[in-house]
């Protein structure tokens, strides 16, 4: 029986890899680590929690003693670790908390790995996931492959390209099994309403602006989160030793034209007339360091592992706006509290 710990299991791209763990391999033992912070919510993983290969345990990765009594006393076999602070514009105004989390608590999970594997790999894995923005920015042509430099410009991404690069010495220095894979854009349900796709809709229902940064013109490779959990599990089984992977949708969308797209497509679910939402639109200032570009090749995860995505946009962008306004409670119960005071301070 293997035991594996996720972490950041109750954010958003953590419980559908839960779920779908939870769900393939009954006879592991899943730990979902996660300190519950304001994006972490349990409500994620409602479906799953009494399942009897399920163990939610609340901690966080910067406490370095917690950790390691964690990794001594459950001798997990696999770690895979998706804790993070995720949010770019938090980053800016916040950069140590991202330190903190992505390098400090990043670098705890190696030690305790380090530790309870102590040279016997056999059967070992340490699953690092990252994301496409430590390369940076592109310009209007090109795209990220695994041999991209790393070029990050936001606290944020800067903090997650730390985080790879300690992986990546623990794997050379300590011989430390590791897997790491750098994906584009995530979207789907359970989204937290600071990120755009969840955000706009949420503005939308509620009739409120949409603020769309500079000229709009800035372009995301948009992959549905199932996709990507999928994703997760074929590199966590059968990803190459010290290797990393992009992952990505071979989906660009610059922003103004997504949004146009989102607003049409909630006109029409909330039979609101042809044009409605697009009157919301608002340009305001713009990111500081924002990134025009990002994009990915994922031709290697392709020819390695067969993985490709599975869901088309329309479809994705289309079970995305049905899962909001099918759980409207979960949208009210995170944009009411503490969400009201950081949109004020980020949008005013
Ligand atoms: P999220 O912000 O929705 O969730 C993060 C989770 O980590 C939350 O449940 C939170 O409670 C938990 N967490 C935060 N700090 C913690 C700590 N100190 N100890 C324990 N748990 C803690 O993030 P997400 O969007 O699901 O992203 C998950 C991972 O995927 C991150 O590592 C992120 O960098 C990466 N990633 C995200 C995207 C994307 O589009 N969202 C794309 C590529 C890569
Ligand atoms: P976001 O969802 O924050 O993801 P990331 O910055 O990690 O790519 O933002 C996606 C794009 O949308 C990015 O170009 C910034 C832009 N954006 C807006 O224009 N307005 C907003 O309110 C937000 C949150 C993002």
């Amino acid at each position: 029986m293997k035991k594996i710990v996720i972490t950041g299991g109750a954010g958003f791209i953590g419980s559908h890899v839960v779920r779908l763990f939870i769900k393939r391999y009954p006879q592991y033992q899943i730990f979902n680590l996660d300190a519950l912070t304001y994006a972490g919510n349990l409500e994620n993983i409602r479906d799953i929690e009494n399942e009897p290969n399920y163990t939610f345990i609340k901690g966080d990765i910067v406490d370095a003693p917690f950790i390691e009594a964690l990794f001594l006393e459950h001798q997990f076999d696999g770690v895979v670790h998706l804790a993070a602070e995720s949010h770019v514009d938090r980053s800016i105004t916040d950069p140590l908390s991202f330190v903190k989390t992505n390098v400090i608590g990043t670098m705890n999970l190696l030690n305790a790995a380090k530790t309870i594997w102590n040279g016997n790999y056999e059967g070992k894995r340490f699953y690092h996931i990252s994301t496409d923005e430590v390369y940076g920015s592109l310009g209007s042509d090109g795209l990220f492959t695994e041999m991209t430099a790393y070029d990050p410009n936001s606290p944020y991404s800067a903090s997650k390209a730390s985080s790879d690069h300690f992986v990546r010495a623990y794997g050379e220095t300590y011989g430390l099994p590791y897997v790491i894979t750098n994906c584009s854009n995530n979207y789907g349900p359970f989204h937290f309403p600071e990120k755009l796709i969840p955000l706009f809709i949420n503005n939308i229902i509620q009739n409120k602006p949409l603020p769309v940064y500079g000229d709009g013109k800035y372009t995301r490779d948009w992959l549905f989160v199932e996709d990507h959990a999928i994703a997760i599990d074929l590199v966590f089984h059968k990803g190459k030793n010290h290797d990393t992977y992009n992952i990505g949708g071979f989906n660009e969308w610059q922003n103004i034209d997504l949004v146009k797209l989102l607003c049409a497509i909630m006109d029409e679910k909330l039979g609101r007339p042809a044009g409605t939402s697009e009157k919301l639109i608002v340009y305001v200032k713009d990111r500081p360091g924002h990134d025009l570009r990002y994009a990915i090749d994922a031709s290697k995860i392709n020819t390695a592992l067969g993985w490709k995505p599975s869901v088309t946009f329309e479809e994705g962008l289309e079970r995305t706006v049905n899962w909001y306004l099918n759980n409207e409670k979960w949208l009210h119960n995170i944009t009411s509290g503490e969400y009201t005071s950081y949109y004020e301070k980020q949008y005013s």
